[in-house]
């Protein structure tokens, strides 16, 4: 005897595990969804939602600080951030509100706890509070725990000098100076941000650039923007101790250079939050601490699918909400298509951004062969847009020669909201001649896809030949 069963029973109500439930439910399914946190999970509350707002609000500093550039007098006399994480936690709190009315609109059971699979099927949830364990059952079960900031060893995460990201969305004062370790995502966004609040930032990153799985240009004028933006920036420097002073945090990395700050931000990756949720104990295969799933979010155990940031992969949003919808489908007979991992957008919200989809140009020629591969670098430059709003970068076309558009790489502000057509052409395996002959609004920097296209259909328009 359970104390419920469902068609779907899904653990997490993070990106990948509500997705799944919300799609199941309009297919018709009964939906249980376990959640011992916040229906939104990691995106919602502590992540792409939060950071984007902090992110907004760097701009805005930014704007105000370079008003005279547009010939507006303003000064920009600090940042208040109380009202700063008011401002971002007004964000949340409405797209919170928003999602819990939608789950319940749609007739999911949410079951709030901490669930662990105590069978093939089946979820014991220990509820928030002192009520009793209760153990519900699925059909199917759906795995979406989630991740979690992974740290270093020898690093000891205190919340008060040693930052994780969660801690960082949550200051309440601007750093004098911050060590940002790790040069990737997490890394370069925040580094971006506590630039534009006015802090000292140096990024320590281990591998020989930043954002290493980028395209190589992408990185190097990220590199260069951040400098330009006095941006410290150190890369192939592995991280080797820290430790808490009276003033701060001293870094030191191979080679034993040390930096000093007021705060290390430690942001090294993200490891899957599946210790202690009885995968492994009821047979689902794992490596590393992930759930391993076929194209088809399958475990090897029936009826058992796994989502998200638990599956090797990239750890992003938009990737678990696929995946829950995929799943949803699957389980309903809808047969859908697996998704492809390489035509899901990338995009790095820094000032500049980096946007990307497809592959990148090394990858590119690993795949089909030096000769095979031709590229096309369209300046933003000559794009009326994007001199408007006074910033530099770029669009990369990889393109197999004679054949579709395999990548597309942007840097720039603003150029993650041109991932949007830049993801159709990569997955419709659009070649450089049928874009050309869209026509893009003027002026906007979607143009610049526009222009970089024709330019690789040989008909260039505003660029030097
Ligand atoms: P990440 O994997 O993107 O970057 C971690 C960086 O730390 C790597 O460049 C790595 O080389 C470096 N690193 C690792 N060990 C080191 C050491 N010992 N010394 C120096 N450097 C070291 O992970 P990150 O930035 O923590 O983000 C976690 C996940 O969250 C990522 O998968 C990311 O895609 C996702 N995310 C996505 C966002 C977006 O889509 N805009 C925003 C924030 C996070």
């Amino acid at each position: 005897m359970t104390d419920g069963e469902f068609d779907v029973l899904i653990l997490g109500a993070g990106s990948g595990g509500y997705a799944c439930a919300l799609r199941a439910a309009q297919l018709g399914l009964s939906v249980g969804l376990v959640e011992k946190g916040n229906l939104g999970g990691t995106c919602l509350h502590v992540g792409c939602i939060p950071t984007k707002a902090l992110l907004h609000a760097a701009e805005v500093a930014d704007l105000a600080r370079e008003s005279s550039t547009y010939g507006v007098t303003a000064t920009l006399e600090g940042i208040d951030m109380a009202g700063v994480n008011s401002y971002k936690d007004k964000v949340v709190a409405r797209l919170f509100k928003g999602l819990t009315g939608l789950i319940k609109g749609r007739g999911i059971t949410v079951i709030e706890g901490e669930g662990r699979m105590t069978g093939p099927h089946q979820v014991t949830v220990a509820p928030t509070g002192s009520a009793d364990e209760a153990t519900y059952a699925g059909k199917h079960l759906v795995l979406a725990s989630g991740s979690y900031s992974r740290s270093l060893p020898g690093l000891d995460i205190d919340g008060e000098r040693v930052l994780t990201s969660e801690h960082a969305i949550r200051l309440e004062r601007v750093p004098a100076s911050v060590v940002v370790l790790g040069g990737g995502v997490i890394g370069c966004e925040f580094a971006s941000v506590w630039a534009s609040f006015g802090s000292e930032v140096t990024i320590v990153e281990a591998l020989p650039r930043l954002l290493p799985p980028e395209d190589e240009a992408s990185s190097q004028a990220l590199e260069r923007a951040f400098r330009k933006r006095r941006i410290q920036i150190r890369t192939s420097a592995p991280f080797q101790s820290a430790k808490v002073t009276d003033e701060g945090v001293a870094v030191i990395v191979e080679g034993g250079d040390v930096i000093e700050a007021e705060l290390l931000l430690v942001a090294v990756g993200r490891g899957p939050s599946t210790d202690g949720l009885g995968y492994d104990e009821q047979g689902v295969a794992m490596e590393r601490g992930f759930v391993l799933a076929d194209e088809r979010c399958r475990t090897n155990l029936d009826g058992v699918y796994a989502v998200g940031d638990i599956v090797p992969g990239l750890q992003l949003a938009h990737r678990g909400f696929q995946q829950g919808i995929f799943v949803a489908e699957d389980i309903a007979g809808l047969d859908p298509s697996p998704i492809d991992e390489a035509g899901i957008p990338r995009v790095t919200y820094s000032h500049p951004e980096v946007a990307s989809v497809g592959l990148d140009e090394a990858a590119a020629r690993a795949a089909y062969g030096d000769d095979a591969v031709e590229t096309l670098t369209y300046d933003l430059g000559g794009n009326g847009k994007s001199q408007i709003l006074q910033t530099q970068g770029f669009v990369k076309l990889v393109r197999q020669k004679d054949g579709p558009v395999v990548g597309v790489h942007l840097v720039g502000d603003r150029v993650g909201e041109l991932i949007g057509e830049a993801q159709l052409i990569y997955n419709w395996e659009a070649y450089a001649e049928d874009v050309a002959s869209h026509v893009h609004a003027h002026p906007t920097q979607n143009e610049a896809l526009g222009e970089a296209h024709l330019a690789l259909a040989g008909k260039p328009l505003h660029a030097h030949s």
